[in-house]
């Protein structure tokens, strides 16, 4: 079974959506698909990845072309990151992921680019523009704030939007890419497939534009397809490009056990859940404790089939001491699964998601976007928005 064990936090994942940027349903298995595309471990990266729990915990687990990119980067040079959310449902734990790693390399000096990509769910989700649109800003953007995106330092745009020289590049780019190579990347070469990943490749080409630099994109491993497209047009376009770097996350594996999905509500805490729902699902989460008492005390829990452990290991528990006392506790059978929920929920409420700067932003961000204000007006930190008696809002330390 492919669980890494290169980390004392071993309670990693197993299951990993197969490499189709379209189709989340299938699983597969990291190595598998790490050795079968050439994606490089992180180990050789590590000593100069900024240090940061998703590279303590092996939750970013692997990358292409990393090195010039941290290189330049240490060093102070210009580099960009860049990565793009396609509108489906709530934001939620495992989005997350990508928005602090994001944050991260932000942190670090990277210029950050994110994209919203209402064309690519027009065209492959069946989603009105207008939806696509109103998802975005009242999920994603929101959320990017609040979860401390410097949005003023961040070139944020909508594909609808990219303007003309976006897309004619976008087109510029076909003249490099053959249909074989197309298909036997994406495996069938549909015009909403061939469109939409045109248009990413324009996405992740965009911060060199004017001038080229290291970037990064980071991302789940289903859109490793993207990316070695991405980079074969880098390549090949006459222009300086550096080929794209890529940092691939694990997925956040479901709180009921299996896929994470904003199609099954279960699965996943949004952000704007309200903490009443939060402790519901927390409370029908599958654990890994055992089926009685006197068992569990025996044998101990599995915090590797645990997925409020995940959640902690993931978000909640910035501290690796911390996190390891957790596990020996509960492996040891000394921490019952009642009281590991106990802990998240103790977690998630001194949590400190959010920062009152940071709610002001928010509210000035996506009032900037939305189509229509919102009913209730304008919220600020000091009058939450009634109509949103959201878990976030809910946390920001009111004065
Ligand atoms: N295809 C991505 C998704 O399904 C969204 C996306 C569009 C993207 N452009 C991008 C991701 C550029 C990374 C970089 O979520």
């Amino acid at each position: 079974m492919d669980r890494p064990t290169y980390n004392s936090v071993h309670w990693v994942l197993v299951a990993m959506p197969d490499v189709d940027p379209w189709n989340e349903d299938e699983v597969g298995r990291i190595q598998e698909r790490m050795n079968r595309f050439g994606i490089e471990p992180l180990d050789d990266i590590e000593g100069i990845l900024p240090d940061h729990r998703f590279v303590r915990r092996d939750i970013l687990f692997g990358h292409r072309g990393m090195r010039p990119f941290l290189e330049t980067l240490q060093e102070g040079g210009r580099t960009a990151a860049i990565t793009g959310i396609m509108p489906s449902g709530e934001m939620h734990m495992g989005h997350k992921v990508v928005v602090d790693t994001v944050k991260m390399l932000q942190e670090a000096g990277a210029e950050v680019t994110l994209v919203v990509a209402d064309v690519e769910a027009y065209n492959t989700r069946e989603m009105s523009m207008e939806d696509a649109r109103d998802l975005a800003v009242d999920q994603y953007l929101r959320n990017h704030v609040a979860l401390g995106l410097d949005m003023d330092d961040t070139d944020f745009y909508f594909q609808s939007e990219a303007g003309n020289r976006h897309h004619v590049m976008s087109k510029k780019f076909s003249r490099y890419v053959t249909q074989n190579e197309f298909e036997s990347t994406y495996g069938d070469a549909s015009p909403a497939k061939v469109t939409s990943s045109f248009t990413q490749y324009a996405d992740i080409l965009r911060p060199q534009f004017d001038s080229p630099c290291p970037t990064t994109v980071p991302v789940g491993i289903d859109q490793d397809p993207h990316i070695r497209l991405t980079r074969e047009v880098a390549h090949k376009y006459p222009a300086d490009f550096h080929k794209p770097a890529s940092l691939y996350n694990r997925f956040m594996r479901g709180l009921t056990g299996g896929k994470m999905s904003s199609s099954q509500p279960k699965s996943y805490i949004s952000l704007t859940d309200s903490v009443e729902e939060a402790k519901q699902k927390i409370d029908d989460a599958k654990t890994g404790g055992q089926d009685s008492l006197e068992e569990h005390r025996r044998k101990g829990g599995d915090v590797s089939e645990d997925m409020v452990f995940e959640l902690l290991a993931y978000h909640l528990v910035e501290d690796d001491a911390e996190l390891e006392r957790i596990r020996r506790e509960y492996e040891s059978g000394e921490m019952l699964s009642g009281e590991l929920k106990r802990l998240q929920r103790a977690e998630s409420r001194s949590s400190s998601l959010n920062t009152r700067e940071r709610g002001r932003k928010r509210s000035r961000w996506s009032n900037r976007f939305s189509r229509n204000a919102c009913s209730e007006g304008p919220c600020s930190l000091a009058t939450p928005c009634p109509a949103r008696n959201s878990m976030l809002i809910r946390r920001l330390p009111f004065p």
